[in-house]
């Protein structure tokens, strides 16, 4: 895989202020829209869309269900960013450009990033459409090379070693695991851990097991690197896996995991998904509110 030259600081703020030259919009939450989950950007009022292709600099994504494009605007009260479209290492890029959009959005005073993803359930628990609220993670390209943050690390994002022991933040895990109830989906609610390969190949059985022993709920092919590098620059993080097939472990199952299943198990639960996250982000300014009393989140 082609390693192209890193961006410098000065890159990512000259992606800052090209955007902020854009729209007048200033969010203080990113939400990234994993497969088929995008239509919560549709939702946004007073949207402004700019597709990645005209962003300079920006890595462009090229798999079938995401559209590519930032739309800003707001959600309910709230200015929001989503990533209508995310990029991912079996697309061929390293795990840095993955997460470009990351430090940009920091850049742009970012502080909360709320994160979505299709995952396949290695968990027997679980079933086609839950939702798993992400507690931890296994970022399993990371622990063998592709770490977002290798190479020389720039202070102004953030120190060498960022600690990940507290990745997701525990109180907006509970804030939508009660949002949940409310909306009638808490049977759907699974708390667990989400583990990352490259992809683009589904799991084999035994990859399967052996990411069942090391304690893997869910598996998916994004997250982690955006994760990582979002921790780094201090921001908080909410996740939340959709579990659109259930991973299969055993030989004498003649069933297949394939993206068709992934993309209509993400069609028939968006709404409840995005229902779900627009209170979630309605709640956040609120208890933030309480919290501190500046309304900062
Ligand atoms: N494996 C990896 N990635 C996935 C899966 C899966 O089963 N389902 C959705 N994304």
């Amino acid at each position: 895989m082609a390693e192209d030259k890193r961006f410098t600081f000065e890159d990512y703020e000259e992606i800052r202020n090209f955007l902020q030259g854009k729209t007048k919009c200033r969010p203080k939450i990113l939400i990234i829209c994993g497969s088929g989950l995008g239509g919560l950007a549709d939702r946004l009022e007073d949207s402004y869309k700019i597709v990645y292709e005209d962003i300079p600099k920006f890595p462009v994504s090229t798999v079938k269900g995401h559209v590519g494009q930032l739309v800003f605007g707001k959600l309910g009260d709230k200015e929001v960013v989503c990533m209508q479209g995310r990029f991912h290492l079996y697309e061929g890029y390293p795990a840095w450009k993955v997460a470009i959009p990351i430090r940009v959005m920091s850049l742009m005073g970012v502080k909360t990033v709320i994160v979505t993803n299709a995952a396949g359930g290695i968990n027997r628990s679980y079933n086609v459409g839950d939702f798993m609220m992400i507690k931890d993670h296994i970022n399993m390209m990371g622990m063998t090379g592709g770490n977002p943050l290798m190479g020389p690390n720039d202070e102004r994002f953030g120190p060498r070693f960022p600690p990940m022991s507290k990745a997701y933040d525990r109180t907006m895990r509970e804030q939508a695991s009660d949002i949940a109830k409310e909306l009638g989906l808490g049977r759907l609610i699974r708390d667990g851990v989400y583990c990352s390969l490259s992809g683009p190949s589904f799991e084999t059985p035994a990859e399967l097991r052996f990411l069942q022993t090391i304690g893997a709920d869910a598996v998916g092919m994004s997250t982690c690197p955006e994760v990582v590098v979002a921790k780094h620059c201090g921001l908080r993080v909410f996740g939340m896996s959709l579990i659109t097939n259930k991973c299969i472990l055993d030989y004498d199952n003649d069933e297949e995991a394939n993206h068709e299943e992934v993309l209509e198990t993400g069609r028939q639960r968006a709404s409840d998904m995005q229902n779900l996250i627009a209170r979630l982000v309605e709640r956040m300014s609120n208890s933030e509110k309480i919290n501190n009393g500046n309304g900062v989140i």
